[in-house]
Parts: structure tokens; sequence; C-alpha cells
């Protein structure tokens, strides 16, 4: 077979067959050259790729190296996945619901990268808890509290490592089936029976519009069935952050507060429909599961399986029984309204930008971040603010960068006059 003639094929838009994607991906090892990958991806981002393509391109993806054997785990496992949110801490707390309703959550998480922030540096935050376990401690902590979130195996799906980085330089990380199948592709690979998808879609989001989050969540759900998973998705508003805080501790103190059954109502709703979701794969109706996960937070049974888990894994769980013995930033501003008016919109891309800038996230995947960096929000869009008010402290270990952070944030956060109509947080959920 010769690259030359798949970029052929792709750039007439004809479908390549299962062993051209098979031999194309090996050739990822480096056999094949960038510029021909890189020229494959631009006629994938113009000709897309059919449903069958797509699930061959993925299943071949998530092929090229390790594909987890679940199998040492009794009983149902399954997983969820965020294409990506600022202040979305749900994994924390769906996955201990699903657990208490007696789903196996055997998770392994990302770290944030831009201005989208990574469950695995969340974990971190606590001290001690040890993201990195071997096979046997993984599933041995899961069959025991029905849980392990730990992170990503380094070759977790190695051809999508290659793919994206040259996605990155080649403006081709917007293709809905490059996406579709880099996620699927990691998610195949962890091993899980069956799959939620939140996708989100707004400003905060790499889908802006509602039209293009369902073709991307109907994508990802074409690709699990065909690869045998149970799979639904949501499609979720991110023209806001999730609750009110963005950073790595701020947002572990947050999820915990909903754990034990306080926290904002915007992160317990998608929490709990993330839960049943993955619930009602393992076959229950979808109405059960969603009493069992309501349940779960009621009694305490979720809080419960996430403190069991952490101090399985090393973590303080003082920290988790009084949340005030967490570190705090030594740095702490102030961020209050220039008028009087309503809060209208947040550009919660900017708003995650301002998170890294203060310490929350990395602009490359080695570099180190600040746990205790990100913003506490006072008001949340629609809110009523006055002049002076304030609407966010802005907190960072370090003094420097709270004016360029400040000059960001007042762009990212509009008042208005008008009340702004509130939109719904999940807008559709899809079960094919
Ligand atoms: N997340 C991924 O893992 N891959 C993409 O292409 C986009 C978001």
């Amino acid at each position: 077979m010769r690259m030359y003639d798949l970029i052929e094929k792709k750039k007439r838009g004809m479908a390549l067959s299962k062993e051209e994607l098979v031999w194309l991906v090996k050739g990822l090892d480096g056999s094949i050259p960038d510029y021909q990958t890189a020229a494959f991806l631009m006629a994938v981002y113009f000709q897309g790729m059919e449903d069958a393509e797509l699930a061959d391109f993925t299943l071949a993806m998530a092929h090229s190296g390790e594909m987890a054997d679940l199998s040492g785990i009794a009983g149902f496992k399954a997983d969820k996945h965020s294409t990506g949110g600022v202040g979305d801490k749900t994994t924390l707390i769906a996955a201990p619901i699903a657990a208490a309703c007696h789903v196996k959550v055997a998770k392994m998480s990302g770290r944030g990268l831009g201005f989208t922030g990574g469950t695995v540096d969340k974990l971190e935050s606590i001290e001690g808890y040890r993201t990195e376990l071997e096979k046997e401690e993984f599933f041995s902590v899961v069959n025991q509290c029905g849980m392990s979130l730990i992170g990503q195996s380094g070759n977790l799906a190695p051809a999508d490592k290659k793919l994206y980085a040259l996605r990155d330089v080649t403006a081709t990380v917007d293709s809905i089936p490059l996406i579709a199948a880099s996620i699927m592709s990691k998610k195949l690979a962890s091993g899980s029976d069956g799959i939620v998808l939140d996708v989100k879609m707004g400003s905060g989001a790499f889908m802006k519009t509602e039209r293009d989050a369902v073709c991307l969540a109907e994508k990802m759900i074409a690709i699990g069935n065909r690869a045998g998973k149970k799979m639904a998705a949501l499609i979720t508003n991110m023209d806001e952050p999730l609750g009110y805080c963005v950073g790595n501790v701020l947002e572990v103190k947050e999820a915990v507060r909903v754990l034990k059954g306080e926290g904002p109502a915007d992160v317990r709703e998608l929490s709990v429909e993330l839960a049943a979701q993955m619930t009602a794969l393992s076959g229950k109706s979808i109405e059960e599961s969603r009493e069992s996960a309501e349940k779960a937070l009621r009694d305490g049974s979720a809080y419960r399986c996430f403190l069991d888990m952490v101090k399985r894994q090393g973590g303080d769980i003082k920290l988790l029984e009084d949340t005030e013995r967490f570190p705090e930033a030594q740095y702490q501003f102030e961020f209050c309204a220039d008028r009087s008016g309503y809060l209208s919109r947040m550009d919660t891309q900017k708003i995650g930008i301002v998170s890294a800038l203060l310490g929350a996230g990395r602009t490359a995947k080695e570099s180190s971040i600040d746990p205790l960096a990100g913003i506490v929000f006072d008001k949340k869009t629609g809110d009523a603010v006055k002049l002076g008010e304030r609407i966010a402290v802005l907190h960072s270990s370090s003094c420097y960068g709270f004016e360029e952070a400040e000059r960001l944030l007042r762009e990212a956060v509009v008042i208005e006059k008008q009340k702004p109509e509130k939109k719904p947080l999940i807008c559709r959920i899809i079960r094919l």
C-alpha cells in the first residue's frame, strides 16, 4: 500500500477500507512521514468519513496501544467522558454516585490542557492521592469500593497522541470525525462496557452550536455501538462555568460539598443525570436509575464511596471531612462590578484562560500547575449585580498576573440592563 494512494482516495471523498485504515494507523509508528499524515488529516477535514469507516479508523487507533482488560472487575463497568469544560468537576461526583448504585467505575482520566480542567489535576490536589496504580491495585480498589479514578496510562491509544500533535499544528483539530475518533479511541481502549458522553456546547466548549454538539455525540455513539459498547450522551450548556468554582482545590471542595448534599444546583443536577445514565446502561430503567442516584446523594452512600476510594489511594480524607483544612492561595483579589445590571453573558473560554493564567492550567503538557489557583464566583448569569459589588475572587500562589487576569475577566463577564433568558443546563439526552 502507498500513503499517496490513500490520500488521493480520501481527497476525492471515497471511504477507505478497514485494511487501508489499519495499515495507515500502524504507519504512525514512524514509517509514514508526517507530511503525508498531515495531508490525510486535511483531506478528512474537508471530506469527512462514513460511519463504518470512522469506526474502523477509531478501532485501529484504540488498538495501537494497550487495550485495558477489565474482566478482573466483577459487574457492569461504566465510564463517562466530558468533551472538556470549565469548572466541570462532575466526575468526582457522578462516579461515586454510580458506584453507590452498584455500577463499577474503573476510570482513567486526563489532565487539563489549555483552558479546560482535568480530573487528574483535581485529584492530585488532595494531599497524598495516588493517580498511578498498578493494575492489580486498580482492580482491587474498584472491587472493594466500586470505583477508582486514576490517570491514563502512557500507552493508551498512542496513535491518537501522534495524530493530535499533527492536528494541533495543521489547523485540523476542529474536525468532528477527527475529534470523535480521538475521544473514542481512548474510551474504547479503556475497556468499560458502557460509556456516557457529556458533549459540551457554547462559549466554553469545542462545539459552539447545538447542531455540532449533536453531530459529534451521534458520531461517537455510532462508533461505540459498532464496537459493542452501550452508549448514551448528554448535550450540555457550557455558556457559563459549571458551579461557582474553577481551579483544582477549589473544585474538589465544591464537589465534596455536593457529595455532602450541599453545593450548587447545576453541578448537582448534571452529576445526578450522568450517574443515572451510567446506571441505566447496566440495564435498569432510567427512572429507577434517577431515583437511585438521588438516593445515593441523599443518604451519603456516594460520599462514603468517594472517601473510601480516596483513603485507599493514599489521599488525606481529613481534608474532605473538613474542607476548611485545604490550604488557600496566598494571594486573593476581589473582582467587582463596574456597573449595575444583570450578569448577562460569560465568555467561558476566556474564564478558563483567566484561571490558567492564575496558575490553575497549563500551556504545555509538561508544565506544572498551582493547585490553589482559580476563581470563585459569587454570581451566575441572570443574577442582578450592583456597581462595586463583588462578582468573583481570583486566587493564586503568585502575586503576578492579576492585572492581566482582571482585564481578561472584565471582557469575559458582561453586565447589561436586560435580564437574560436562562438556558437549560441539559439540552438533550441521546440514547440510540
Ligand atoms: N478531546 C480529545 O481527546 N480529542 C480531541 O480531538 C478533542 C478533545
